[in-house]
C-alpha cells in the first residue's frame, strides 16, 4: 500500500487542507475459481497487500466534488446537482463518479468532497483496480456524510456502480473479494447462495507475473464469455451452470459451449479440494495448473504471454501457477520454487520469444479494507 503520510500529502499538495478521512483498499488475486462467479459456482480469492488509498476532506463545503489522482492527468470538478442528472460518465472518473452516483441515487445526502486517489496497484493486470477503487470510494464518502452502511450495502453498492456506470457487467467476485477479506485469510465464495467464510492460507505470500498485457474488462471478450455461460444454462434449463451435473453438461451439442460449461464445473471442484488443501496445510498447487490448462483450453480466455509465464515458471521449479482474473492478458501468480529463478527464466523466455517485459512482484496476503484516518 501506499503510505499514508504519502497519500495525505498528495491530497495536501493538491487541496491545500487536511483530510478527515482515508480508505485503503486492497487488490486481490484469485486463488482458484475463476469465471464461476456470475456462473453461481465457489471462489476462494485472497487480498494482497498493494491497492488504493483514497482519502477525502471538506473541501470547499459546499456541493462541489473535486477529484485527483495520482495516475491521471485530469481533475474531476463537478457540482452535486449536475452528478444527480449525469447518467454517462467516461474516462477513469466513471469510477469514482460513478461510486458517488449510486449513493445519490439510493437518495443519501451528500455533501461536496474532495477527494484524492493514490494507488500501488497496477490498472488493468487483473489485481482488481477498479473494484478496489469503488468500493473505497463508497465506504470513504459514506464515513465522510455519516451514512452508516453494513460491508453488504458497501460491496452491493460498488458492484451496482461498476454495472452501471463504469460500463463492466461483472460478477460479484472482485467486490465480494475485497469487502470481505481479512488479512492471512482466503475468502471462499459460493455464489449460489450468495455466501462466504473465511479459511487460514498456509503460506505468506506469493509471486505475481503481470503479462502488462492490459485489457479493459469492457472490451468484448469477458461479454461474450458471459453470453456464452448463460446460453449453455439456458440449454441446460438451470439458472447457472453451477446446478448442472457433468453428465448433463455432456448432453450440450454445441463444442465450444459444452467447453465453457465443463470448466465451470471442473473449476467448481478445484476450489472445494484447494480449500480442504488449505485445511492440511497444503498449497493445492497442481489445481492452479489444471486451472489455467482449463481457462487455456476450456474456457479459452488466456494468451500467449500468460501461458508462457505459467509454462516457464513450472519449467523454472515452480509447483504450480495460473493466469487470474478475467483474461486475455493480465497477472499470473506463482506458488512454490525459487522466486528470483523463476523471475530470471521467464524474463529470458519473455525477450527470446518477442515479447514485451512482464513484471514481478511478491504480494504479501494481509489486504482489507479499512479506515486508515
Ligand atoms: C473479472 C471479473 C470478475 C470475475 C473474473 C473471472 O475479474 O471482474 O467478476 O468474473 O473476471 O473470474
Amino acid at each position: 500500500m501506499i503510505d499514508l503520510s504519502d497519500a495525505v500529502g498528495f491530497f495536501r499538495a493538491n487541496f491545500d487542507t487536511d483530510p478527515s478521512t482515508a480508505i485503503e483498499s486492497p487488490g486481490r488475486i484469485n486463488y482458484i475459481g475463476e469465471h464461476t462467479d456470475y456462473n453461481g459456482g465457489l471462489a476462494l480469492p485472497i487480498a494482497i497487500d498493494r491497492g488504493i488509498t483514497v482519502v477525502v476532506g471538506d473541501g470547499l463545503r459546499g456541493t462541489k466534488i473535486r477529484a485527483t489522482s495520482a495516475g491521471q492527468r485530469s481533475i474531476v470538478d463537478i457540482d452535486l446537482d449536475d452528478l444527480v442528472s449525469t447518467t454517462v460518465f467516461d474516462g477513469w472518473s466513471r469510477y469514482l463518479l460513478g461510486g458517488i452516483k449510486v449513493l445519490l441515487d439510493e437518495g443519501y445526502p451528500i455533501r461536496g468532497v474532495d477527494i484524492s486517489i493514490s494507488s500501488d496497484l497496477q490498472l488493468g493486470s487483473g489485481l482488481s483496480s477498479s473494484a478496489a477503487l469503488l468500493l473505497a470510494v463508497v465506504y470513504a464518502i459514506t464515513l465522510h456524510n455519516d451514512i452508516n452502511l453494513s460491508r453488504d450495502e458497501v460491496v452491493e453498492l460498488a458492484h451496482r456502480a461498476e454495472g452501471q456506470y463504469a460500463g463492466a457487467n461483472v460478477g460479484y467476485l472482485d467486490h465480494y473479494a475485497i469487502g470481505f477479506a481479512m488479512p492471512r485469510r482466503a475468502t471462499f465464495i459460493d455464489f449460489s447462495t450468495m455466501s462466504h467464510s473465511s479459511c487460514e492460507i498456509p503460506f505468506d505470500e506469493l509471486l505475481v507475473v503481470d503479462s502488462n498485457v492490459h485489457h479493459s474488462i469492457s472490451s468484448g471478450g469477458y461479454g461474450e464469455r458471459r453470453r456464452e455461460c448463460e446460453r449453455a444454462a439456458e440449454i441446460l434449463n438451470r439458472r447457472f451452470i453451477s446446478g448442472a451435473s457433468v453428465e448433463e453438461v455432456q448432453t450440450i451439442a454445441d463444442v465450444e459451449l459444452r467447453l465453457r460449461a465443463m470448466h465451470v464445473l471442473e473449476e467448481n471442484a478445484r476450489v472445494e479440494e484447494v480449500r480442504n488443501e488449505f485445511s492440511q496445510g497444503k498449497t493445492g498447487a497442481r489445481m492452479l495448473l489444471d486451472s489455467h490448462k482449463s481457462l487455456r483450453d476450456q474456457f479459452r480466455v488466456s494468451c500467449p504471454e500468460t501461458d508462457l509465464i505459467v509454462e516457464s515458471s513450472i519449467e523454472a521449479g515452480a509447483e504450480g501457477a495460473r493466469m487470474v482474473g478475467g483474461g486475455f492478458g493480465g497477472s499470473c501468480i506463482v506458488v512454490g520454487g525459487d522466486p528470483s529463478n523463476i523471475e530470471r527464466v521467464v524474463r529470458s523466455k519473455f525477450a527470446s520469444g518477442g515479447f514485451g517485459p512482464p513484471s514481478f512482484f511478491i504480494a504479501a496476503l494481509d489486504g482489507s479494507l479499512k479506515r486508515v484516518l
